[in-house]
């Protein structure tokens, strides 16, 4: 196992039900960078996404073939225990979706759901170092039993990725994290996530070049369930050596 990378992917291919949403991807993610991954609607950016904590399962029937390793564990390992697996790859989505809890109660429920016996002092704690981590504790110190609900979309989404820190995550997944956000939002969520790449490796899905421009170190561009073209973020929009990617970093489909 090479500790640069977080992913490992060997002819990955993924189904749901007869239909073939990717096809044999075969590529790394490097660790502690952030890596984008652009293509057009239904190319299987967010199936990908769900492959690397196994939520696509929850849904109908999929299956699989080649592998998937996470710091070099194969995640599709028959011994591999799912809730461990989504502690350690958290998952941020398009729409910010808070528990309809208090902020408090957001902050503590997967360590509650997750780990026995936790006392509420290290609740606490919890608490107050991921709001630290997010740039909130100073504004929400005194507010810890408002509902969640009442933040504005991008507090929201800042705490939802709050939330997933206490549970020690070694990857963040973020697919399209800014999409319902202003541009004032956009920009705070972009700034904290580069500043979290310091201690956590993340992937970011976004439908903005723009956006894989200024926040990414690598990027993959994937159409129709296969990976055109990765590479570091300034050389593959600078030149790209597929005229697909040209062309789609262009504007010309997608
Ligand atoms: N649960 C599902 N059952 C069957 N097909 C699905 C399911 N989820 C996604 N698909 C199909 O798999 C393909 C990839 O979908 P996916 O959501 O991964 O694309 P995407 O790149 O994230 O698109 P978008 O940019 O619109 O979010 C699409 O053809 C989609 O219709
Ligand atoms: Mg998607």
């Amino acid at each position: 196992m090479n500790r640069n990378h977080v992913v490992n992917t060997n002819e990955f291919s993924f189904w749901y039900g007869n239909f073939q949403a990717l096809n044999k991807l075969t590529f790394n993610i490097s660790s502690y960078k952030i890596t984008a991954l652009i293509g057009p609607s239904g190319c299987g950016k967010s199936t990908f996404l769900k492959c690397l904590n196994r939520m696509n399962e929850r849904g109908g029937e999929v299956s699989h073939e080649g592998s998937i390793q996470v710091f070099g564990e194969d995640i599709y390992h028959p011994i591999v225990a799912l809730p461990e697996l989504r502690k350690q790859v958290g998952m941020v989505f398009q729409k910010p979706n808070p528990l309809p809890l208090s902020i408090y109660d957001n902050l503590v429920f997967g360590a509650k759901t997750h780990i026995k016996n936790v006392k509420s002092s290290e609740l606490d704690h919890m608490v107050e170092s991921s709001l630290k981590r997010v740039g909130m504790w100073e504004d929400l110190k005194n507010q810890l039993h408002r509902s969640a609900l009442s933040l504005s979309l991008e507090k929201q989404q800042r705490l939802c990725i709050a939330r997933l820190l206490p549970l020690k995550p070694k990857l963040l997944l973020l697919d399209e994290p800014c999409s319902a956000l202003d541009p004032a939002g956009i920009e705070a969520i972009e700034i904290l996530i580069k500043d979290l790449k310091k201690d956590y490796s993340i992937i970011i899905v976004t439908h903005s070049m723009n956006q894989a421009k200024r926040v990414s170190d690598e990027t993959i561009f994937m159409y129709m369930g296969e990976v055109v073209e990765m590479g570091q973020t300034e050389e593959l929009f600078t030149s790209p050596k597929q005229q697909k990617t040209a062309a789609y970093i262009d504007g010309r489909f997608g």
